[in-house]
């Protein structure tokens, strides 16, 4: 493909330039496949580190992934149609299941992905713009300590808007690492003027040091609905002794007279299940009385000095006769495990397709020539790059403290959340106007 390429606009009927690659054309692949991790022994490098926060630790970038913690957020946005399916229902119950389904798939992404996102530089964005998914997203990096990523996406139909924004609260504890992911979600629906709000679970990468890495993301997310009060409460179970919980999620959906209305259950890396409280229940007892035959086999203990090994449990979730599918995963692309195991939409984030360069804002993730190098294979210029844009980094904030200036956000300003009340990011809108002039010159 050159520049010079022309799409045809079926909207308009004619030839016109087409900067955002139409779908059939986002590339399937990386450039080149992942430098392994095989050689590197970080032990030496990390014993120093423990208990200490992650984002005060220069990590070597052989753990990292060649994509921008602004570009893995806006993965969230990797299964939009069930936004947009939410947007069509008429039932508030059913509303709220396919919301919730939604927060589930948006954390998906991160089944296996054990490499380490670029640390946004202060004032990096990052813009996705999906015609054939009916969405825009913006994102800016607006604080640098504490680390602090704002986002906001729009339907094109104007139906929905969701944003949010990120603290992530990474913790080194010897063998894992943990990950906090502090800062509201928040998804509006215009038509049914509906406002829901979420935190995301937490998220555990074990064995950083020795033994296969893993990851199990745990905690209680609430999906509140604002107008009523009416919630959905969805457990993500730490994986426990035998590995039996392993991935897996369960909740439920009260009004709000806190009667259950709906039980939800199933594994946020593989699928999840609507089922009614009673039918649900019934099938319990039946399961009880038949004296629970099919006894789940226990994991032999032993290894866990060394390393806390991920169990052995390949189950998948059982369907109870009388549930509704609301979400499947989709399987990643083969040569997934090549290339840091993104999703196929993840391979997609970083591409720089022609006629973009020149409609991006100078501040956009994928101009950033670190983490262009990484994906290229070329890890010496990576590292090289990666070192040059952090003490440029620091070099502008030591300018700013002589000259006393504070720096100033552009797309996003603090504010409360409408609906919580609580401090939030909030976008100030104009981005898509284009006018990209005194921008802060960051890479
Ligand atoms: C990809 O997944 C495999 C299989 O679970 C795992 O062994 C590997 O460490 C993962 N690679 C990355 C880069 O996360
Ligand atoms: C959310 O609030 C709206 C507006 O009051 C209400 O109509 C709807 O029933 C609620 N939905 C759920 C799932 O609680």
């Amino acid at each position: 493909m050159n520049s010079e390429e022309e799409f045809y606009d079926a909207e308009t009927g004619g030839n016109t330039m087409c900067v955002f690659v139409p779908f059939l054309f986002y590339r399937t692949t990386l450039p080149a496949p992942m430098f392994s991790r095989n050689d590197f022994s970080i032990w030496g490098f990390l014993k120093k580190c423990i208990g200490m926060e992650l984002s005060k630790i220069t990590m070597p970038i052989v753990f990292n992934e060649p994509l921008s913690f602004l570009q893995r957020i806006s993965e969230y946005m990797e299964h939009t149609y069930l936004i947009h399916k939410a947007c069509t229902l008429s039932d508030s119950i059913e509303r709220m299941q396919v919301v919730a389904a939604f927060a589930v798939s948006a954390v998906a992404s991160q089944w296996d992905r054990t490499g380490k996102p670029f640390n946004p530089l202060l004032g990096e964005t990052f813009e996705l713009t999906r015609e054939d998914e009916g969405y825009r997203l913006i994102s800016e990096q607006v604080s640098h300590h504490p680390p602090i990523s704002a986002f906001y996406a729009e339907s094109l139909s104007q139906d929905f808007v969701f944003h949010g924004s990120i603290y992530p609260k990474l913790k080194f504890w010897g063998k894992s690492v943990e990950a906090e992911p502090k800062g509201i979600m928040t998804l509006e629906l215009s038509k049914h003027k509906e406002a829901y709000t979420w935190t995301n679970p937490m998220c555990c990468v074990h064995n950083v040091i020795l033994g296969k890495l893993w990851i199990e993301q745990y905690g209680t997310v609430e999906i509140v609905n604002h107008s009523t009060g009416d919630k959905c409460v969805l457990n993500f179970k730490p994986c426990g002794m035998f590995g039996k919980e392993l991935h897996r999620v369960e909740g439920y959906i009260q009004d709000k007279s806190k009667k259950k209305r709906r039980i939800i259950y199933g594994k946020w890396t593989e699928c999840l299940y609507t089922i009614e409280p009673k039918v649900y229940e019934a099938n319990k007892k039946a399961e009880k009385k038949s004296g629970d035959s099919k006894k789940h086999k226990q994991k032999t203990g032993g290894s866990a000095d060394d390393a806390d090994e991920m169990p052995d449990v390949q189950e998948t979730v059982t369907m109870i006769p009388g549930s509704t599918l609301l979400w499947r995963i989709a399987p990643r692309p083969a040569h997934s495990a090549q290339m840091y195991n993104f999703t196929s939409f993840a391979m997609t984030l970083n591409e720089l397709s022609p006629g973009m360069e020149e409609v991006l804002p100078p501040t956009d993730c994928r101009l950033r020539p670190d983490i262009r190098a990484m994906e290229n294979g070329d890890m010496d210029t990576a590292s090289l790059e990666k070192e040059r844009l952090e003490e440029k980094q620091r070099a502008a904030r030591r300018e700013r403290a002589k000259d006393e200036e504070d720096w100033s956000t552009r797309w996003f300003h603090q504010g409360t959340n409408p609906h919580l009340g609580s401090s939030d990011w909030i976008y100030q809108g104009g981005y898509f106007d284009r006018k990209y002039s005194d921008l802060p010159d960051i890479y």
